[in-house]
């Protein structure tokens, strides 16, 4: 047919058209993908309960990584009936949105901990980061016992927070200005707890590590622990999402 556009035998002869046309057509997808994200504002769905870390958990944060406990452990509870029985809901973009850098992770030689929060004591797990196998005995995760010796006292903890607000995450001047301060209040039941629950909401404040005399990396990490999971409240969300 002379009234053809494109003569595809000419084209798939001719090696440099070919890959011209391929390119040209490859390109059409990519930019139909990539384009829209450059004008939407976020591509995370906020969802109501999702905060940025206080101070004390940010270092307990910062203990984990520095630790590798992400070699071992996930933080993301995929969409699958075995994994949302075992562990959860599973879990929303929105709850790691303030994580720098992000701990999703693929390998699982421990459990996944994304909702490990509130789901022991924290007397089980100072017993645990010690030996694990005291409580757990077929264990092979290592003894963290060091971290109950190593005090912290949270003086550089404000310019983490002032990192990750350069990354986006939402800590504002009073956050920042009041880190220290936070940070100790976490720790203390006896202190006056109005200003970080004014910034943070409803955290949670007691000893963690079972000795109020001193702050420890093992308070910070607990801390942690202890709040991964735990801002959604899905049981609420749920029952308004999918009435069953
Ligand atoms: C060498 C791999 C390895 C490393 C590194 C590791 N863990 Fe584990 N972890 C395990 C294994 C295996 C288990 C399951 C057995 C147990 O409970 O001890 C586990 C269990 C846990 C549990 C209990 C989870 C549950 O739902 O029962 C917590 C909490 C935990 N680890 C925290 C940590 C923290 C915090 C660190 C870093 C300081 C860490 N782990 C480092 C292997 C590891």
């Amino acid at each position: 047919m002379a009234s053809r556009i494109f003569d595809h035998k000419k084209i798939e002869r001719n090696v440099t058209l070919l890959s011209v046309f391929s390119l040209i057509a490859v390109a059409i997808g990519g930019i139909v993908e990539i384009a829209p994200l450059f004008y939407i504002d976020s591509t995370v769905e906020e969802v109501e309960g999702v905060r940025p870390y206080t101070p004390l958990e940010l270092a307990g944060r910062n203990v984990y990584i520095r630790e590798g406990c992400y070699v071992c452990h996930s933080q993301m509870v995929r969409p699958f009936r075995d994994e949302v029985e075992r562990y959860g809901h599973y879990s929303l973009a929105a709850e790691s949105m303030y994580d720098h850098p992000f701990q999703w992770g693929s390998k699982r030689t421990g459990p996944d901990l994304a909702r490990v929060g509130g789901r022991y004591s924290d007397e089980w797990h100072v017993q645990h980061l010690i030996d694990p196998r005291s409580v757990v005995p077929e264990s092979i995760m290592p003894p963290y016992a060091f971290l109950a010796d190593r005090e912290l006292d949270g003086t550089n903890i404000g310019a983490d927070l002032r990192a990750l607000r350069a990354l986006g995450v939402p800590y504002d001047d009073a956050m920042i200005e009041n880190a220290e301060a936070d940070f100790a209040v976490q720790v203390d039941v006896f202190a006056d707890a109005s200003g970080i629950r004014e910034r943070y909401g409803d955290v949670q404040i007691r000893d963690f590590d079972g000795d109020p005399t001193r702050v420890t990396e093992m308070d910070a990490l607990v801390a942690y622990l202890q709040m991964l999971g735990t801002l959604v409240d899905f049981e609420s969300a749920e029952a308004l999402e999918e009435p069953r």
